[in-house]
């Protein structure tokens, strides 16, 4: 089985971390492990899978994060996802939204452990490729680190290549998913504690990890953290992140490097009928110094979304690049 390096991770995050996002994220770290959008498995085994897999070679190492709870369903996409070149397979046992309660998988499966076990399995035997979990630390009334470690044991026991905690419970019912991202409290300690007790599990920490040095101290005796909002909106701090923990030599790219690197994507995808807009909206956090991060999202929402921008439009976006503009 390869082993990924899974110190920085990129989440998964549904609109946000699509093909072209990934791309962009890719040019700020090259070794971390991203992850795509949830995808149902029910939708790619009926589906159209050759689009809902599309990725370029360039955002490798990839993992692919899938949504279900049928075991077969999930072996199915599983071997899908391996055959289409994923560096891994992740099960989503975090997702509260209300689409996918009704559809019986999300964060409802922290109460379903020897389900999750049971799907785990069948996607082991279905591909060769690491398998992992996402979850919570908990659901509704449930968040004692009783419940948590007991989840965790019976999934363990199915043979996860890694677990991945976002590390707050899920509300079901009342809570929006944002507000599930908010509002149910951080509980770091669960993560570190578990590490303690089953040093042989491989352990991702996620949740309001905001800046390197939170990320750097929170990583402690894990085996890696995943950022979620932080990376979407401040892209530069997975170079700060790749400088610090896998090449001292690497500066963070300049930013007028990335918008070269993306305006040739993103003429690669206009050939394949992309508009630029779909591209550019993941560009936000380019700029993050305040006068520039203004300027330089007026430009993105008045320039580049015309419909008929072309790629070389984000070169109009030098000058204000040009400004001071790490925060
Ligand atoms: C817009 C958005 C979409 C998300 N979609 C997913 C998803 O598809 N699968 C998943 O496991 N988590 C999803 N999440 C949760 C994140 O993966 C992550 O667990 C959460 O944002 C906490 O990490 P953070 O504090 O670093 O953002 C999403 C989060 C956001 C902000």
């Amino acid at each position: 089985m390869t082993s990924l390096d899974r110190r920085l991770c990129v989440a998964p995050m549904m609109d946000w971390t699509d093909r072209h996002c990934r791309y962009f994220h890719r040019l700020f770290t090259p070794h971390a492990l991203l992850y795509t959008e949830m995808i149902v498995a029910a939708a790619l085994v009926r589906g159209d899978a050759g689009r809902l897999l599309e990725h370029d070679p360039a955002e490798q190492p990839l993992a692919l994060q899938l949504g279900g709870c049928d075991p077969l369903e999930l072996a199915a996409a599983a071997r899908l996802g391996a055959a289409a070149g994923f560096a891994e397979i992740n099960l989503n046992v975090g997702c509260p939204s209300d689409r996918v309660k009704n559809g019986s998988f999300g964060a409802c499966l922290m109460l379903r452990p020897a389900l999750v076990a049971q799907c785990v399995a069948r996607m082991r035997d279905a591909v060769s490729i690491p398998v992992t979990v996402k979850c919570r630390i908990g659901i509704d009334a449930r968040d004692d680190y009783e419940f948590f470690a007991a989840f965790v044991e019976a999934v363990a026991a199915a043979g996860i290549a890694a677990l991945i905690v976002h590390a707050r419970a899920a509300i079901l019912g009342g809570l929006s998913p944002k507000e599930n991202r908010e509002i149910p409290p951080l509980r770091h300690d669960y993560v570190h504690r578990l590490k303690r007790e089953q040093p042989q599990l491989c352990l991702v920490l996620n949740g309001g990890l905001g800046d390197a040095a939170t990320a750097s101290a929170q990583r402690g005796a894990l085996d890696g953290i995943m950022l979620g909002r932080a990376a979407y909106h401040r892209p530069r701090l997975l170079a700060e992140l790749e400088q610090a923990w896998f090449d001292p030599a690497r500066v963070p790219p300049e930013p007028e490097r990335i918008l070269a690197a993306m305006v040739g994507y993103a003429r690669r995808e206009r050939d394949k009928g992309v508009r630029l807009h779909s591209i550019s909206r993941h560009m936000h956090g380019l700029v993050v110094a305040q006068d520039g991060a203004r300027a330089w999202r007026r430009f993105l929402s008045d320039i580049a979304t015309r419909p008929d921008a072309e790629p070389e439009t984000l070169y109009a976006a030098l000058p204000i690049l040009r400004l001071p503009w790490a925060a």
